[in-house]
């Protein structure tokens, strides 16, 4: 089939790449065609990085300060909070203005041409994160891919469903309306902050399972303590007994080298405008092939009947833009290297436990263990209130850090996210800044 044939569409028909580009060109001269040539050349410069400074050389310096550059801070802003909303990468933002663009100037391309990117960019994520591209759906958010969870299973009065003590409100209520609704059983497994190790947290599961228990719902990376939850070996031991497991990976994609089949869980979703640099309001949405027959699509017009994760967005109309954005993310972050990342943002969260352990009063939250840790760090000094941190912080360095968690559940305290573009420079300041605030206490 010649391109210009696979790229006619309904309603569009003979529109071609070529005219695509001729009527970019001539509608918006300079400014897309320029946005598309300013990525490559970005692109271009994190290849030629790539090929002087070879993997672990430099933990800071040129590499990471010329990735750095590849972004827009304001004012040197320092965003150590990626767990609640990250920054875009240039390239993301050039594809998302270029792609709205196209619905401000000639709408028609807006259901015509764009829209057949999109099968493309599903084959991308699901390559991304180890999964088949009939498993991947792409949604609004983690909340929406959780509730498309609970909502979606069949499950009589009676049964139950385990989540973790330290869920999400968006993993946590989709349940809750449920057991209103349905009358299914919501138990609470508590989970230590942190627990001590993989046994520790798959015990508890184990122990707290009855004849009654139909699903595991637990966050893959945990909100409020960091933990990155060994879900691999918690889906084994749940398959064992015939349960499913869903995972809010909310942080997973783009902080970890998620390998969705590895993890083994039958539902999974995320949250890209986190770690990966995805604009907000794109999620995606896993759906183990053997799981799909057991789950209802929640929102529905033609297509909720495919066999595949395709029929779990079915939602009309999307901001199609921020799909396309969403694949930009996924290329942004290949160019760089999954296994780099993870790499880079473990060690830059080590560094700082390191450090902060050495503080008279501090409390981690979260495990030194790399296995069950990630880029989320939280953490409490005895006699300091958090909130005192975070404003001093924010107001001497220009660093953004949150609080987190709970006092009458022992779990408040403050967050720290560790991405890759933050250097070791500034994780000394935030250090620094603790020891003051935590110097004051009486
Ligand atoms: C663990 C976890 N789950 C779910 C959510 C909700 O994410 P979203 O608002 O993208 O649905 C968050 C948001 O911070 C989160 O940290």
């Amino acid at each position: 089939m010649s391109e210009n044939n696979v790229l006619k569409g309904n309603g569009d028909k003979g529109f071609s790449r070529r005219d695509f580009v001729k009527y970019l060109l001539a509608g918006s001269s300079v400014s897309i065609a320029g946005l598309s040539k300013l990525n490559a050349s970005i692109y271009q410069s994190i290849t030629d990085l790539n090929q002087k400074y070879i993997q672990d050389e430099a933990p800071d310096g040129v590499y990471w300060d010329a990735i750095r550059e590849k972004f827009m801070f304001q004012d040197g802003l320092v965003m150590m909070n990626n767990g609640t909303v990250g920054p875009m990468p240039k390239t993301v933002f050039n594809t998302l203005i270029k792609t709205f663009k196209v619905q401000a100037t000639s709408p028609v391309h807006t259901y015509t041409y764009i829209p057949r990117q999109k099968e493309e960019i599903r084959s991308r994520i699901a390559a991304f994160i180890n999964a088949s591209p009939d498993e991947v759906a792409v949604v609004r958010n983690t909340t929406e891919g959780m509730n498309f969870v609970a909502n979606g299973l069949d499950l009589k009065p009676g049964d139950e469903v385990l989540l973790s003590s330290m869920e999400h409100p968006g993993g946590t209520h989709p349940w809750k309306i449920k057991e209103a609704r349905c009358g299914i059983k919501v138990t609470e497994v508590p989970i230590g902050l942190p627990p001590k190790s993989v046994d520790e947290f798959v015990g508890s599961f184990k122990k707290a399972i009855t004849p009654k228990t139909r699903v595991i719902s637990v966050s893959h990376t945990v909100y409020i303590s960091g933990l990155i939850s060994p879900l691999k070996e918690l889906s084994q031991m749940a398959h064992e007994k015939g349960l499913l497991v869903a995972a809010d990976s909310a942080h997973g994609m783009g902080m970890l080298d998620l390998d969705i089949k590895e993890l083994g869980v039958d539902f999974l979703a995320t949250s890209p405008y986190k770690w990966l640099g995805a604009p907000t309001g794109v999620g995606v949405f896993y759906v183990r092939k053997e799981a799909q027959d057991q789950l209802w699509p929640t929102i529905t017009t033609s297509g909720w009947d495919r066999p595949t994760a395709r029929k779990y967005e079915t939602l009309g109309q999307r901001a199609d833009a921020l799909i396309i954005a969403l694949g930009e993310a996924v290329n942004f972050q290949n160019y760089i290297g999954k296994v780099r990342i993870e790499q880079r943002i473990k060690s830059l969260a080590g560094y700082f436990k390191q450090e902060l352990k050495k503080i008279p009063g501090a409390k981690l939250h979260t495990s030194e263990d790399p296995y069950i840790s990630g880029g989320l760090t939280a953490f409490s000094i005895k006699g300091v209130e958090p909130r005192d941190i975070v404003d001093y912080v924010r107001q001497k360095y220009n660093i953004v850090i949150r609080t987190v968690g709970r006092t009458d559940r022992g779990t408040y305290g403050c967050r720290v996210s560790t991405h890759y573009y933050i250097n070791h420079r500034e994780i000394d300041q935030l250090l620094e800044g603790i020891r003051k605030i935590a110097g004051q206490r009486n």
